[in-house]
């Protein structure tokens, strides 16, 4: 299957020059879904993974399937002020100003072998900035997949260490 066909292409979205990649006609398409997991879960295949982190929002879609064939348990990586217990925080840049994302601190515990999915890699900063947070509570960062990389922003240098997997690479903008 060529998943970039399920893939719809906004031009202009949210801002002029950028090409927005919106998975949610892949989503709609029960065989673009199954592709989908299919080859996520064929990443994994051999790791032995403790806890699947899926980073919201559009991570947690695939994140909470994967852990489920996994058999592994599924942590939720939150936008600021939405998890109730006690939680760590990173701070990452942005274009224009930073984000911040949290997880709760007993979400990991130490030795846990973790692996880390979003839908799409941009410039790495947001799952950079995750690497950090489980590393920082113990956990071993085994795999680090996506649906969608776009490989002209470089996103692959600021995760030289880790085991990156994408299914579809989009070389520009076009
Ligand atoms: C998008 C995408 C990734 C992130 C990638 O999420 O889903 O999570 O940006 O960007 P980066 O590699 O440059 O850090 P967004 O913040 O738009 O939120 P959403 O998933 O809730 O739609
Ligand atoms: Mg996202």
């Amino acid at each position: 299957m060529n998943l970039k066909e399920h893939i719809r292409n906004v031009k202009d979205f949210p801002k002029q020059g950028i090409m927005f990649r919106d998975i949610t006609t892949l989503l709609k398409n029960p065989e673009a879904m199954k592709y989908t997991s299919e080859k996520l879960l064929d990443f994994a295949k051999g790791l032995n993974v403790d806890k699947v982190v899926g980073i919201e929002s559009r991570g947690f879609i695939f994140g909470s399937i994967l852990s489920e064939k996994l058999n592994a348990g599924f942590i939720p990586v939150r936008k600021p002020g939405k998890l109730p217990a006690e939680k760590e925080q990173a701070t990452y840049q942005l274009e224009y100003g930073t984000d911040t994302l949290e997880i709760h601190k007993d979400a990991i515990v130490p030795g846990d072998n973790v692996l880390i999915h979003d839908d799409l890699l941009a410039t790495g900063g947001t799952m950079e900035a995750v690497c950090k947070m489980i590393e920082k509570l113990g956990g071993n960062v085994v795999q680090i997949s996506f649906i969608i990389e776009l490989s002209f922003l470089k996103g692959r240098d600021k995760l030289k260490n880790y085991d990156v997997r994408s299914i579809v690479e989009y070389d520009s903008e076009e």
